[in-house]
């Protein structure tokens, strides 16, 4: 049964997403989420930082129109909403789930394949995608020719292919070693500031969050709901200049302390 899309907020507003009142029960029983408010302007790089089990994926999963929520409203750009079905949400997962089987370039084809997208016009789209990714060299190389992050880059240049209005990142560098992961950290804040998309990312790490953010959003425990924010006024562009920063590390002890209290109850924390 395919899932109620979520609903569209009004052209003139600057929201790219409104949660109001959002819970999801699954129907194991399992309370996930909320009740979960949260306004993501236009633009803006939010990442949310929580404990595992915590719904932090299925607060994506419900933006993206994945799942449906138990009670609540869940809105999205008018942008995002026109050409839904045609993945105009790009969504990058912990894995990058490439098809072994396909280049490089047939990989990130598959949105524009799915959305019946003319070829030529499609073949523009993925040479741009590549290059915005920095993988222009490996369009013809197959998933078990690249590295770890490489991996990860294409599945970045397949969620940017459709030009989505928001991007939802779950996880996607967790499972990179540390220099991969604060090159790729750098890339992206790069492509978010040349783009001007929405990012709604998802990490367990606050060093990760403080670094990408505008905003970083802690919660709790499940039901996830929101514990604290922050608003991360630090200088643009960032830079490994603010990753060792006194700045930064103020910012991280605050979000660090806002997280304790939702990891208490876990068993092994
Ligand atoms: N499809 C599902 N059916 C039942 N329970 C689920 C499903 N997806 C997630 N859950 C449960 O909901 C809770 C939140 O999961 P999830 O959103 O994946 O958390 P996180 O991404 O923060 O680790 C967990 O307890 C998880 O086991
Ligand atoms: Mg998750």
């Amino acid at each position: 049964m395919a899932e109620p899309a979520p609903s569209e907020l009004d052209a003139g507003s600057s929201l790219a997403v409104s949660l109001r009142g959002v819970t999801k029960v699954y129907d194991s029983g399992v309370a996930a989420l909320g009740p979960l408010d949260l306004e993501v302007n236009r633009g803006e790089f939010v990442t949310l930082v929580g404990p595992s089990g915590c719904g932090k994926s299925t607060a994506l999963r419900l933006i993206a129109g994945l799942a449906a929520p138990t009670a609540g409203t869940v809105s999205v750009s008018h942008l995002a909403a026109e050409v839904r079905g045609h993945h105009s949400i790009g969504f990058v997962f912990q894995e990058p789930t490439l098809m072994p089987w396909a280049s490089v370039r047939d990989n990130v084809r598959l949105p524009l394949k799915l959305a019946h997208a003319p070829t030529s016009e499609a073949d523009a789209r993925i040479d741009e995608a590549l290059v915005q990714v920095g993988l222009a060299e490996f369009a013809h190389a197959y998933p078990r020719e690249l590295s770890g992050g490489m991996k990860m880059r294409v599945s970045l240049a397949r969620a940017l292919v459709t030009d989505p209005d928001i991007l939802l990142m779950d996880e996607p560098f967790a499972a990179l070693d540390e220099i991969t992961r604060f090159r790729l950290n750098n890339d992206l804040l790069a492509l978010w500031r040349k783009l001007h998309k929405t990012v709604i990312f998802v990490t367990h790490s606050v060093f990760e969050s403080v670094y990408l953010s505008q905003r970083v959003i802690v919660m709790t425990a499940r039901p996830g709901r929101i514990g604290a924010e922050f608003r991360i006024s630090a200088t643009e562009p960032r830079s490994e200049e603010f990753r060792t920063s006194a700045e930064y590390a103020g910012f991280c002890r605050q979000v660090s302390n806002a997280l304790a209290p939702a990891y208490a109850g876990q068993a092994g924390a």
